[in-house]
């Protein structure tokens, strides 16, 4: 397929329809920028590509180097149309047949395009192209494929004078040309009133030259273009629902599924179950029967099996092993990993740092850049200090250790094997094994004496009085 057929993506227009400062074909739809959806279905077919840069080309060529595509860029210094476009990449042209994709087309198949390459070599078109029917009138933006006695031709919205629910068969922007015919006839295409040359006229120059035109039609949500921000909002949410409904074919319940954000490199393992509002990101993977109740959001986290993440969560660039507790409120970042049935509990941050086997900090407490053993329990309150202004330092807690609540941990410091660390305590000496560490104001108890300070106290009663007077 990749000799005979070369590739041409457009990709340099303006995106003046997204009233945007960014070009449209940089932001996300489930996690990938528009314009990888047509690359990585040419990347997919083995089909050489040409991508056409403009508005903002340095963003695109960034996304593609990013990535590793092995396409190359070639440049449309001013804006002149898609057929205009196509032209600037004339002098790549080596292929017998050229396929030529809009850039902002993110919703079209990979078979779709297969198909459309076997109908035009089976029925030896010169030129092909695919097309929707759809007759709601509302729908706008497209070129509509007109059929008049033989001739055939694609008029543009602007141009179009006809009735929308009569001529309704629309142009997707995916086309397959034969070189010999675009050589004679692209330089030909006349240059409309806005200063344009479109790609479309080249259907009109093909039928009245009585050249073989083939036309593959496909379901209207396949052809989408994305124009606008309403647009890309459709086209993710289509998109979205699709790789939802495969996550639910394989075991995963969704309980609400309309409210969850969902990147298209996430994989879910079956008997786990989504809830509302989760976010799901950025090649997050998460093992089988793991419950991610509402809000929590995921990114580029790796949970294995049988982990329960309460609601208001985050974990992001972390790892999470089995049977852990994680949550309500809890943050889980940088690089950080909580090992089998640990437990990580409400209002509780977890940064660099790795928590052992079915070691426990259930409340109220930052880890940071520590190293803690198995069952550890950190107590409700405990800070890992381990900023002093200027530098940043470890903390090490090892097996069976227990740090009673309200304890500061000035870092760099170890606790060792089943200390004991008393609550309130300000920690800036390693503890040795099995020792006690207290580091706090002794208690003072003075016998009897709340009695006499209440008497030194002005009775409550006496206050109501002079309150109400
Ligand atoms: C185009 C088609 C229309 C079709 C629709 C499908 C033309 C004239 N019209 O309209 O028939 O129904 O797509 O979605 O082709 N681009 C360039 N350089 C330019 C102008 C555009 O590279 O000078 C690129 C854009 O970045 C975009 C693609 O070409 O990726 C299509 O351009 P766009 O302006 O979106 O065309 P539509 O008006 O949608
Ligand atoms: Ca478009």
């Amino acid at each position: 397929m990749s000799a005979q057929t070369q590739a041409i993506i457009l990709a340099a227009g303006k995106s003046t329809r997204f009233s945007t400062t960014k070009t449209k074909l940089s932001y996300t739809i489930c996690g990938q920028e528009m314009i990888r959806f047509p690359l990585n279905l040419l990347q997919s077919l083995g089909i050489k590509t040409t991508v056409v840069v403009g508005y903002q080309q340095e963003v695109i060529r960034a996304i593609i180097s990013q990535h590793g595509y092995s396409a190359q860029c070639i440049e449309q210094t001013i804006q002149k149309g898609t057929g205009h476009a196509l032209l600037c990449t004339k002098k790549q042209w080596s292929a017998k047949t050229l396929l030529i994709l809009n850039g902002d087309a993110p919703l079209i198949t990979q078979e779709q395009v297969t198909q459309l390459i076997n109908h035009h070599r089976s029925t030896n078109a010169t030129v092909s192209f695919i097309a929707s029917y759809n007759a709601d009138p509302s729908v706008i933006g497209y070129g509509r494929v007109i059929t008049e006695g033989d001739t055939i031709s694609i008029v543009e919205q602007r141009d179009f004078t006809g009735d929308p629910a009569k001529e309704c068969r629309l142009n997707a922007g995916v086309y397959l040309i034969e070189r010999d015919f675009l050589e004679q006839t692209l330089p030909e295409l006349e240059t409309h009133p806005s200063g344009e040359i479109f790609i479309t006229d080249l259907i009109k120059k093909a039928s009245e030259t009585n050249k073989h035109i083939e036309v593959v039609d496909i379901p209207f949500d396949s052809v989408r273009g994305i124009n606008t921000l309403r647009e890309l909002w459709v086209a993710e949410r289509l998109i979205r629902s699709k790789l939802i409904n495969k996550w639910m074919d394989n075991g995963v319940r969704f309980t609400s599924p309309e409210s969850v954000e969902i990147d298209k490199d996430i994989t879910i393992g079956a008997d786990s179950i989504i809830g509302f509002g989760v976010q799901l990101k950025n090649g997050t993977t998460i093992g089988k029967g793991v419950t991610i109740n509402s809000f929590s959001a995921l990114n580029n986290a790796s949970i294995a099996d049988n982990v329960t993440i309460h609601s208001h969560s985050t974990i992001s660039n972390s790892t999470v092993k089995d049977k852990a507790l994680i949550g309500p409120y809890a943050r889980i970042h940088r690089n950080s990993t909580l090992h089998t049935e640990s437990v990580i509990g409400n209002f509780v941050e977890v940064s660099k740092s790795s928590v052992g086997p079915q070691s426990k900090a259930k409340h109220l407490t930052y880890l940071g850049q520590t190293t803690i053993g198995t069952k550890v329990n950190i107590g409700a309150g405990t800070i890992t200090c381990n900023y002093n202004g200027v530098s940043k330092h470890n903390t090490i807690i090892k097996d069976n250790a227990f740090i009673g609540s309200n304890s500061a941990l000035l870092a760099p410091v170890t606790i060792g094997k089943g200390a004991l660390v008393a609550a309130g305590s300000t920690i800036n000496q390693d503890v040795p094994d099995n020792a006690l560490a207290i580091a706090r104001q002794k208690q003072v108890t003075k016998e009897q004496y709340a009695s006499k300070l209440k008497n030194k106290i002005q009775p409550a009663q006496t206050l109501k009085q002079a309150h109400s007077t």
